[in-house]
Parts: C-alpha cells; structure tokens; sequence
C-alpha cells in the first residue's frame, strides 16, 4: 500500500512539474480576415486553423494559446483587426493533467485486457515499434518492417511495407502514408496503425492488398513524439540542433523542411517560429526518409496523404501560391471522394470535411510534403486534417476509435479510386 502511494504522489509531482509551463495559458477560438489570420502563423502558436463554419467571404477560424504575459496585448491587436475571439480553454496545463489521468486509465484497462495496441489510448515509441516488429513476425508474406534511418536523438524510425507480391509486381501502383510529421498531433499515428491492422490483420477488403503496394510511416517524428510525452504536450517540431540559434530554439518545422519553394516566407525563417523551415531543405534525417521512400517508389506511387490533426480537411497543392496543379479536378474528385466516404460515418455534432487547394481554403505554405510530392510526380497528394470535435486541440483517447475507423473509411475509398485509375 505504501508504494502505491509513494507511486502515486511520484506520478503525480511529475504530471504537475511537465505541464507547469501552461498553467494560466489559454485558448482562444479567432474568426477573422483569412488574411490576417495567415499573417499570425509563426507570430502565434497556432494550434489549427480551417475555414470559418459559415461561408463568408474569406473568413478563417483558428485556435491559438495565449500565455497571461501576452494575452491582453494580443485582445488588443485582435480587436483592431476585426478578430472576433472566444476563450474555449481557461487553463491549458489543467486540460493537460486531465488528458493523462484519461490515458493512465485507459492504459490500465488495456494491461488488465492482455491486449498490446487498442484503439483507446495512445502509445509510445517503443511500444509502437514493437507492435509492428511484431506483426511482420505473424505476417511475413504480407508485411515487411524497413528500418530505414535513426531520428536525430537516435531513435529507430520504421515502417512498413505492405505487399500481397513482395514488392515486386512493377503494376500495382503504391500509396505512401505519413503519420506525426507534427509531433503533437497525437491522433495520427493509431489512424496509421488501424490502417495497417485494416489492411493487414482484419484483412477487411482483399483487393485492397492485391491491387496495391503500400507504405505506412505511423510515427516520422519519435523524437518530438516522445518530447511531447515527457517535456511539452505541444511541441511541434523535430529536436534536432544542427542550426544556428538551436541552442534556445531546438527542432524544425518537418511540413516546412520539403524542398518545395523551401526558403521563400519570412515567417519560415527564424528558428524560434513553431514553423521554422530549417538551415537547408532536407536538412532533418525524419524528412529525408520521407524523402527517400518517396523516390524509391516514384514510378508507381499513385497517391500520398500525410496525416496531421486537426480541422477535418483534405488539402492539395500548391500550398505556395495558390494555383491549381494540372491534374486538379483529379485532386479534388479522389478528396471528395475521399471526405464523403467519411463524413458518411462521421458523429452527429461533428464538423464535414472541407475539400480544396490548401492555399485557398487556409493560407501560403512552403516547403511542405503535400506540395513537393505532388512536384516530383505523385498524381494524388493530400495534407489530411483529422478531426478533434469540440475538444479541439488533444482529442480525448475514447475519441481514437471514433476517428480511426471513419478515416479508415476514406482512405479505403481513396484506395478504390487508386486502383480503378491505375491498377
Ligand atoms: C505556383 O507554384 C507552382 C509550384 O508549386 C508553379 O508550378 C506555378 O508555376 C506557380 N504559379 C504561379 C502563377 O506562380
């Protein structure tokens, strides 16, 4: 019983002492001029941004932190720019405390199951790299685990390769699927997981392996992943320290580090800016295996999609300047395609799925993955944007069942389209 306790007031001192730096911070639901809210990128810690409910001219929504020091200057410049605000959370780190005692018990239940990943908590990166060591060890004819590099800190990045033919059938064309390029977007990596438990072990709908090749990457970014467990629930970025300035400003924005228009905004420039570019592009081995993989299959890759959260959106290019690439109608028809199969099966109260050009629909971007693998010359190419409901920035675990089986739904549709255009 004494240990128990003792365990107890430890887990506690800690779950205190990590989310110390947001006590008092606050979140604030904006509506305004899409361009003045774009302009807050880099300048804010924007936690999601989407177009406002109603379809007024150009209105954008966006959540963004607000710390006590800065919150009445910030009112101050919403109010003189037609920036409408509303508090949605009143203390950041108590939202927080709440979040890990729901996954501590969540974790608990799942031990007293037996069971390894379930779809009602979230893992860390050894547990998660186990998991799929173990599932090429049941499915050896269907999944092949690549270790293909190290993260920064050292960490061992995989995925997987799912294949009915080894690989090695030159006609099936391949899908490419990242997941926690951002490392707080917690919410992508089970849906990359239940897609290969999908695919792989209910092994719901066959012709999706034997037509198709794919690649699964559920967590690009371990090093912030785990930071984000033990350090800063919103840390965004890699952890690297190989650019000027990375002793107080450590990590690189991986969507802004593709060598896509790499370089070319100001807000992208400066290393302490949540979307810092980094010194070069390609300049984070996280992104290089992107990169690599990538390349490695250009000739059949048919469709790519990184998953990120949240805002309910599938984006395509190009993010930098707003035009449309030639195959756009074909863009936006496999989206569509796509948002409909998940809206079909999406809660009553939750937001639709908005489809469109990501410049258009939010704001410029560059340097992004959406934008460079659409250049090098994979026809399909989103940015998804999962949802987070009312609970906006951490998605309560009891949501993760939720989310992973309707998006599920729509990259099984996006699937279906791949192969009745290429296979
Ligand atoms: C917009 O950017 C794309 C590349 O992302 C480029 O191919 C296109 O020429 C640009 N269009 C304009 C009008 O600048």
């Amino acid at each position: 019983m004494k240990r128990v306790v003792i365990c107890f007031f430890a887990f506690l001192a800690l779950a205190y002492g990590r989310h110390e730096k947001y006590e008092g911070h606050q979140l604030f639901q904006l509506s305004g001029p899409a361009r003045e809210i774009g302009s807050l990128e880099g300048k804010l810690d924007i936690l999601s941004a989407k177009p406002a409910a109603r379809v007024e001219s150009n209105q954008l929504q966006a959540l963004v932190r607000l710390s006590p020091e800065v919150k009445q200057q910030w009112l101050r410049y919403f109010d003189e720019r037609q920036i409408t605000y509303k508090k949605v959370v009143d203390n950041l780190a108590e939202a927080f405390r709440d979040e890990d005692s729901q996954i501590e018990a969540a974790r608990e239940s799942a031990k007293r199951s037996g069971r390894n990943i379930g779809w009602d908590t979230y893992y860390r990166h050894q547990e998660i790299n186990d998991h799929l060591d173990a599932l090429a060890a049941q499915y050896p004819n269907l999944v092949t685990v690549i270790n293909p590099a190290l993260s920064y800190e050292g960490r061992q990045i995989k995925y997987v390769r799912i294949s009915t033919t080894r690989f090695e059938d030159l006609r099936k064309p391949v899908i490419i699927i990242d997941a926690m390029v951002h490392a707080r977007e917690w919410v992508t990596t089970p849906v990359a997981l239940y897609i290969i438990n999908q695919l792989v072990v209910d092994a719901v709908d066959s012709q999706l392996t034997q037509d198709i090749d794919w690649i699964i990457i559920p967590l690009a970014n371990p090093d912030g992943y785990e930071y984000t467990h033990d350090e800063d629930r919103l840390w965004r970025k890699t952890r690297s320290k190989s650019h000027p300035g990375s002793d107080q400003c450590p990590g690189v924005d991986g969507n802004r580090n593709f060598d896509h228009y790499w370089g070319t905004s100001e807000s992208s420039a400066n290393p302490c800016s949540i979307i810092y570019e980094g010194p070069s592009a390609f300049s984070e081995p996280e992104i290089r295996v992107i990169r690599d993989v990538v390349n490695q299959h250009l000739e059949r890759a048919a469709m790519y999609i990184s998953l990120h959260s949240y805002g309910n959106m599938f984006l395509y290019a190009w993010g930098n300047n707003g035009t449309l690439p030639s195959n756009g109608l074909a863009l936006h028809l496999a989206g569509v395609t796509m948002a409909t199969a998940i809206d079909s099966l999406a809660l009553d109260n939750a937001p639709r799925y908005v489809v469109g050009n990501a410049a258009q629909v939010l704001y410029f971007t560059s340097g992004t993955s959406r934008d460079w693998t659409r250049a090098v010359g994979i026809p399909l190419t989103y940015t998804l944007e999962l949802p987070g409901y009312e609970y906006l920035f951490e998605v309560p675990a009891q949501y993760v069942e939720q989310i992973v089986k309707e998006t599920w739904a729509g990259i099984a549709a996006g699937a279906h389209y791949v192969r009745s255009i290429f296979g």
